[in-house]
This record gives structure tokens, sequence and C-alpha cells, in this order.
């Protein structure tokens, strides 16, 4: 059996990406290619323990190489335990927020070098580097207008100058792989993003 697809949802917060992925899935099970959605930092039980502990605003101590290193651990056990099978099993992956989160956020955003990121994430790069890339490209304001009152994640809750150095990160390594990355205009209406996206799914399925 042929490998499977690799498809993964980026932007920074506020963006649109989980609405646009759940969307995608929905529109794959109708079209017959039942598909499974994963998140991250989550998708196993140990990466979704480990999830709380990085987004919890109590641990605001946390040291940037820890928030890298916890974040490479969630990610490695998804890999064993879920993506890799299933790759290899054929299934349709949709992952909210992959391997490009890392290196925008802790790479561009908490100025971690990316070579050493890579390191840590050698599993993924070797073993899973995703087919497509969605990028949802937005300015930060408009994204945290759309966050609105509630209570942002440690994460998140950095501030507007971490991401916006996310948010052209993201662009940045959009440019450098051009081939695996669709950037979008998140500021575009949710039924035409979806329709953009189901047709790119689409052709490459067929
Ligand atoms: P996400 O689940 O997309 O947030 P939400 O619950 O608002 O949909 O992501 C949680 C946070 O984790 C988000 O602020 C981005 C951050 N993150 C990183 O900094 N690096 C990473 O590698 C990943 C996967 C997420």
């Amino acid at each position: 059996m042929s490998r499977g697809l690799f498809i993964t949802f980026e932007g920074i917060d506020g963006c649109g990406k989980s609405t646009q992925a759940r969307r995608l899935e929905r529109r794959l099970e109708e079209e017959g290619n039942a598909s499974l959605l994963l998140r991250e930092p989550g998708g196993t039980p140990i990466s979704e323990d480990i999830r709380k502990v990085l987004l919890n605003p109590d641990n605001s101590s946390m040291a940037p190489e820890n928030e890298a290193l916890l974040l490479a651990a969630s990610r490695s056990q998804l890999l064993k335990e879920v993506i890799i099978p299933h790759l290899e099993k054929g299934t349709i992956i949709l992952c909210d927020r992959y391997i490009d989160s890392t290196l925008a956020y802790q790479g561009f955003g908490r100025d971690l070098p990316q070579e050493w990121l890579r390191q840590i994430n050698r599993l993924a790069f070797e073993l899973a580097i995703p087919d497509r890339t969605f990028l949802f490209d937005l300015p930060v304001d408009v994204a945290l207008s759309r966050l609105g009152d509630r209570q942002r994640d440690r994460i998140e809750a950095t501030g507007v100058n971490f991401l916006e150095k996310v948010r052209n990160g993201f662009l940045t390594l959009a440019e450098q792989e051009s081939d695996r990355y669709i950037i979008l205009d998140g500021q575009n209406q949710i039924e035409e993003l979806e329709k953009e996206i189901s047709s790119q799914v689409l052709r490459i399925i067929s």
C-alpha cells in the first residue's frame, strides 16, 4: 500500500486554521476519503499531558529551551504512536500545527537556533515531512482581536512583538519551501478558504 497523505495547518494564534482543518476532515469524509485529524502539541494521552504543562499560564518560568524540548517530546510520541503507523497504512493525516510551528515560534519567536531545533526534531525531519502545509497568514492585530477576551494560554500570552516575529518566521519558512507550502489569506471568507483548500487536496488525492 502506498504511503498516506500528510497535510498540516499552520499560522499564528487566531488565524482560523483549526476551523479549516475540521472542515477539510468533513469534506474528505463526504467524498469517501476518511482522514485522521490531530493537533499539536497533543494527539496521544502522553502528548496531551505534555500540552497541559506547556500551555499552563502558571508555568511562566519555563525556559525557551525546555519549551522546545517538551514540544519535541510531545511530537516524538505522536509520531511513533500515531503518525508513522498511519502513514504506513495509507491514511490521510491532517495535523493542526506541526514542526513548522516549532521553527516559527521557538526559532523565529524565541530566537532559538534553527539547527538545534531541527536536531531535537530529527525523527520528524527524517520520517514525516508534510506533503502540503497550509499557512494562514494575517496581521497580528486581526488575529488577536479574533481571540477576544478568552483566557490566553502561556505561549499566546507572550505578546504582540513575539507574534509579529512568528508571523514573519512562517512567511520566511514558506519562501524557503515554496513547493510544500501554500500561503492563504487568513482574512478571506471561511467558505472561500474551505473551497480552495479542499480543491487543492482533492486534486492531490486524484
Ligand atoms: P494551538 O493548539 O494551535 O492553540 P489553540 O488552543 O489556541 O488552538 O497551539 C497552542 C500554542 O502552542 C500556540 O500558542 C502555539 C504553540 N506552539 C508552539 O509554540 N510551538 C509548537 O511547535 C507548537 C506545535 C505549538
